[in-house]
């Protein structure tokens, strides 16, 4: 560009100037934090938090989760043992269910940025949450990179279950095994699948050691030879292949990181002054805020509000 943005101000201009045709974007948890939901890895954040000592899990496997908190998500951990998965998702599976989370200003940014510029080449999300599927971004423009919450089937066989079908079951499960009013932890137990019998079903979330859906490697190799920008917000940017975005882009791209903290750093992203990265800290809803005050959709977004 003949410009780099600097700041919200130049970078509100580039966006509507010529110069800058197809925009893609890559959130993370963070971008879902202002809803409520913790991230990964913050100070309270999901592994922060997680008690190996409450799952029903072998020494082995406490061992393992207390060693590496992703093992929770891992796939050789759901295989041998369903119980961490569930336990660490069963507040994300019901809260979903009763749509306790509404979709943040940052959600509201991709929305607005594909209705009022048509350049939004593609949102990829990390986050499993579905809070990109409550505004009116059409869904071929959303990348779910690591699967969604709200879609449920057997790990082992692919058979689905209908999501409703499955909350009831994980909530019927925590019954059983305590009764509702009792006041020892919760806990889920593994549900069998209708099909295979196996204690597999979950959430078609992305596990460590799985592959990523095939929409991701589709997509973004036909989306990002073209993009002149990339938004980078709410992430540490230390999950692989989903990081890759950010030295997948043409050399010429402006990569624009807005999140508390800088990151991505080993991946080749240069905060120096005059480069073509640009760091927004703080609140990624701040900052998206600002932009959009910068870009005139201030009337848009509370018309979004009041909807
Ligand atoms: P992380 O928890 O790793 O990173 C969240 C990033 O957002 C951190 O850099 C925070 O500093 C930042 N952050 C938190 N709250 C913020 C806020 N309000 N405003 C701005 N920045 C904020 O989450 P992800 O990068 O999404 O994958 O994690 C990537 C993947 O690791 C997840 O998709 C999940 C996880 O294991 C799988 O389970 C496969």
């Amino acid at each position: 560009p003949s410009r780099l943005p600097t700041d919200v101000s130049s970078l509100a201009k580039f966006i509507v100037s010529p110069e800058c045709r197809s925009i893609a974007i890559l959130t993370g948890a963070g971008v879902s934090v202002a809803a409520g939901i913790p991230d990964f890895r913050s100070p309270g954040g999901m592994y922060d938090t997680l008690r190996p000592e409450l799952i029903t899990a072998t020494a082995a496997q406490r061992r393992a989760m207390a060693a590496d908190p992703t093992a929770v998500v891992l796939k050789d951990m759901f295989f041998a043992n369903a119980f961490p998965y569930l336990e660490v998702r069963r507040p994300f599976i019901l809260g979903t269910r009763e749509r306790r989370w509404r979709a943040t200003l940052s959600h509201r940014f991709a929305e607005l940025l594909h209705a009022k510029t048509g350049k939004l080449t593609r949102l990829y999300t990390q986050n499993i949450d579905g809070l990109d599927y409550q505004t009116a971004l059409p869904t071929e423009k959303i990348v779910a990179v690591h699967g969604s919450i709200g879609k449920v089937a057997c790990e082992g066989c692919g058979a689905p279950m209908e999501f409703d079908a499955f909350c009831a079951e994980v909530r019927a499960r925590i019954k059983d095994l305590y009764g509702v009013d009792s006041a020892a932890p919760a806990e889920s137990t593994p549900i069998p699948c209708p099909a295979c019998h196996r204690p597999l079903v979950k959430p078609t979330t992305v596990l460590f050691g799985s592959s990523l859906p095939a929409e991701f490697f589709e997509r973004s190799a036909e989306d990002l030879p073209s993009v002149d920008l990339l938004l980078v917000a709410g992430t540490s940017l230390v999950v692989s292949p989903a990081n890759s975005l950010v030295y997948r882009v043409p050399d010429s791209a402006v990569r624009a990181v807005i999140n508390a903290e800088p990151v991505g750093q080993e991946l080749g992203i240069r905060y120096s002054p005059g480069g073509r990265d640009l760091f927004l800290g703080g609140e990624c809803d701040d900052t998206f805020l600002a932009l959009m005050v910068q870009l005139g959709w201030a009337d848009d977004l509370a018309r979004l509000d009041a909807e």
